[in-house]
Formats: C-alpha cells, sequence, structure tokens
C-alpha cells in the first residue's frame, strides 16, 4: 500500500477503474505536480522558437515557470524564470530577445543566456558575504537535465531516471514520422500558438486524444455536415472536393472504421493510434511534394515515409502528437480543474507550399479553438468535470476491452482501435509516477 498524504494510490487506481479524487481532489494534483511533472521529462517548445542568440520564450514545468533560451554559443537553454537576488520574475514576457543578456526589472543584475552573471550592480558590496560571483546562488538556476530530440526540446527538474531519448521509447516515432516528412529532415515551427484554458482535469484531455469511439459521436454534426458539402461540391463540379473538407467529413466514420485502427501503449504512459490518417492522395500537389521526397532522400526511402501509418501519439504527461499533419499540442495543468492547452503546428522544411497550407487547414478547421471540433470536445471535457464533483458515483470506467490487452516486453497492443487501452496504459504511468516518490 502506498500511503500519500492522506490517500492511497492504490486504491485509487485499479487495472479497469479510477477514482474520482484522481480528477477533482486538489492534493491530488498537488502531488501529480511533485512526483510527476517535476520528475518526468516535459515538452518545453521547438528549437526554432528561439532561432536567434537572446532569443527566449517562456513556459511552465509543472507548477514552475522556465525560460527557453539561446545562448551566443547557440546552444539552447532551459532556466527557473527566477532572479536569484531577491526572486523577481526574470522574464515576465512570452517571449522576445534579450539581447546579450537577461536584465532583472528590480535592481538589475544580468545575465547571459545560460543563466550565468554578466553584472551585479554595485558588485563591492558583497565583498566579504557569503555570496561569490561565481557561486550557483548567484546565478539562475537551470533545468536539472534538459535536451532535445530532433529539435523538440524537453527538460526535467529532476536528476534521476531514464535520458531523454530512453524515456520517450515508440513515441519517438512523433517526431521522427514529423520530421522525415520533410524534404529537409526537420521541421520549423509556425508562430504563434493557440492558447486554450479548459475547464477540466488535464488528464481528462489527454484521455481523449486517443479514445477512437468518441470522433463518430462528440463530432457527427461536423462529419455529417461536411459530408453533405462534400456530395455537393462533386454534384456542381464533377471534381474532387478539396483536401481540407474530408479533414472534417473523416468524424462520420462508422464505428467499424476506428474500431479497425489499433492503439500500442508503451512504458511511462505514451501511446500511439495507428492507421486513418495514412491516406495518401494523387492530387498534383501531393504528387509535386512526393517527388520532392524522392529527390531527397531516394524512391525507396521516400516511400517508406510516407507510407508510415499513424494518426497521433501521446507522449504522457505533456503531449499529443499528430506527426503527419504537423499538429502538437501541449498540456500545462494550472489545477485540478483548469488546464492550458498550446495548440502549434509546424512546417515541413524543403516541402512546397501547398503542403504547409494543408497542415494550416487542419489547424484551424480540427485543432483551434474556433472549430466546431474543438468546441465539441471542450464541452465534453467540461461536462466530465462538472459530472465528477457530484456524488452520483465514485468511479470512472476504462472498463472496454479490458484483459483483452495484449503485452510483450511492456509493449501493450489493444485488440480493437476503440478499447480503453490507451487510458488505462496512462494510469498505469501515473500510479508509478505517483508511488515512486512516496
Ligand atoms: S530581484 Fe532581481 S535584481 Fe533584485
Ligand atoms: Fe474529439
Amino acid at each position: 500500500m502506498n500511503t500519500n498524504g492522506g490517500f492511497d494510490v492504490d486504491r485509487l487506481v485499479e487495472p479497469d477503474r479510477v477514482h474520482r479524487a484522481c480528477y477533482t481532489d486538489e492534493a491530488v494534483f498537488d502531488l501529480e505536480m511533485e512526483r510527476l511533472f517535476h520528475k518526468s521529462w516535459i515538452y518545453v517548445g521547438h528549437e526554432s522558437q528561439v532561432p536567434n542568440p537572446g532569443d527566449f520564450w517562456t513556459t511552465m514545468i509543472g507548477k514552475q515557470r522556465m525560460i527557453m533560451s539561446r545562448g551566443d554559443d547557440g546552444r539552447v537553454h532551459v532556466l527557473y524564470n527566477r532572479c536569484p537576488h531577491r526572486g523577481a520574475l526574470l522574464c515576465p514576457e512570452q517571449h522576445g530577445n534579450a539581447g546579450k543578456a537577461f536584465r532583472c526589472s528590480y535592481h538589475a543584475w544580468q545575465f547571459y543566456m545560460d543563466g550565468s552573471v554578466r553584472q551585479i550592480p554595485v558588485r563591492d558590496g558583497y565583498d566579504n558575504t557569503r555570496l561569490s560571483m561565481d557561486s550557483p546562488d548567484a546565478r539562475v538556476k537551470p533545468a536539472e537535465r534538459s535536451g532535445s530530440y530532433r529539435g523538440f526540446v524537453f527538460a526535467s527538474l529532476s536528476a534521476d531516471g531514464p535520458d531523454l531519448e530512453t524515456w520517450l521509447g515508440g513515441a519517438r516515432v512523433a517526431f521522427d514520422d514529423m520530421c522525415d516528412r520533410a524534404p529537409d529532415g526537420e521541421v520549423e515551427v509556425v508562430p504563434n500558438c493557440f492558447r486554450v484554458v479548459q475547464k477540466s482535469n488535464w488528464k481528462i484531455f489527454l484521455e481523449n486524444q486517443l479514445d477512437a469511439l468518441h470522433p463518430s459521436i462528440t463530432h457527427e454534426s461536423t462529419g455529417v455536415a461536411a459530408s453533405a458539402v462534400e456530395r455537393d461540391y462533386e454534384d456542381r463540379t464533377g471534381e474532387k472536393p478539396p483536401m481540407s473538407y474530408g479533414m472534417l467529413s473523416a468524424f462520420s466514420l462508422p464505428f467499424e472504421k476506428w474500431d479497425s485502427l489499433e492503439t500500442v501503449g508503451f512504458p511511462h504512459g505514451h501511446c500511439i493510434l495507428q492507421g486513418y490518417m495514412g491516406l495518401r492522395p494523387r492530387d498534383p500537389d501531393t504528387l509535386e511534394y512526393e517527388a520532392v521526397m524522392e529527390k531527397a532522400y531516394g524512391k525507396e526511402r521516400a516511400q517508406e515515409i510516407l507510407g508510415v501509418n499513424i494518426h497521433h501519439v501521446l507522449v504522457y504527461p505533456c503531449l499529443s502528437v499528430q506527426s503527419p499533419l504537423q499538429q502538437l499540442r501541449a498540456v500545462r495543468p494550472l489545477g485540478a480543474d483548469r488546464t492550458l492547452t498550446e495548440i502549434w503546428h509546424f512546417r515541413l522544411k524543403g516541402a512546397p507550399e501547398a503542403i504547409y497550407r494543408r497542415a494550416l487547414a487542419y489547424y484551424y478547421h480540427v485543432n483551434s479553438p474556433s472549430t466546431m471540433v474543438n468546441a465539441d470536445d471542450l464541452h465534453n471535457f467540461w461536462s466530465c468535470h462538472q459530472g465528477l464533483q457530484l456524488d452520483g458515483g465514485e468511479w470512472v470506467s476504462f472498463h472496454r476491452n479490458a484483459g483483452q490487452d495484449t503485452e510483450t516486453d511492456g509493449v501493450i497492443t489493444s485488440v480493437t482501435g476503440m478499447s480503453e487501452a490507451p487510458m488505462r496504459n496512462q494510469f498505469r504511468a501515473w500510479k508509478e509516477y505517483m508511488a515512486a516518490g512516496a
């Protein structure tokens, strides 16, 4: 039994159901920040958000406000957003360029982009005191560990645990698939992102990402309306409708289609939904893009890359990535009942402009706060969070296809696309993180 600050992790999480306190209890939330978000690797941002020396972008890891910065030497750093003098926020802005150094607005201590001291006013006042200029107490504290995988920057506030690549494991495919689809082998962020504060627990958002049962129901009205427009377009013009309509009509796919997909769960809670987006249209834009890819990679490798059939990758507990359409959503929990999501998209370097427009269309039509798709999801998240606070039941059910998953070397494969295996896998990891700090 793991008793943690008045509650018992073993009793909150069972293999096929979890207690509602996991979503609603602020004490559970505080412990999640301490044992999960402050221990695990968390996505900070993409290197292309800080292309030039002096550039910075601020974000959060759990409860900690952090800065991602680019130094004169070209290296990317992740620092706590705190001045070591009297503790002021060093960077109140979201992003910008600090020039040679960060300058605290209170007493003008200055720091290089790696956090080391550049200048302290009336420095001789520190002679014969306990604070020396080269002591760690005088510099801006860096994250205990930081690293980048194919341009995607992560940091951990814990010195212990697996290295970034080992921790990512099978979830590396999110970044490999996205970058490999670029003829130049890398992607570039499109600034800025949408920021949405959801009035619901952060786990509700992540669980929904690989919930392949909900689209045909939650997004039915969008899917049916888009299908009708597609038919009308074809009747009127005799031509195939633009691909962006298909992004929405796909939501009216029948259950059988979603069930034919497969989910794979990896250690540390990461999961993949395979299938669906592997569609390969033969329109002129795609053919032009494929020709550029073949020139860059050779025919065989290009076909291998374009054939990767992944719809969604969940990097637990912080990211939802749709690599074939260069979409990424980062989760920043604010409280048990409030979650900030950052909605980003990327440009494939070296790809024709039309392929970028496709990513932009998906960004606007499906993932942005203004779409019917996202609005319907947000309604469900809010609705679940409201219901979970009622005394009408203690448990949240993840029973669908429970006991039918196959597990080999810690990798779990579901029997159907609509299995609740990904949610069970996320909570298996949650429980391990939460118990580990006890
Ligand atoms: S608090 Fe930053 S210089 Fe004083
Ligand atoms: Fe949805």
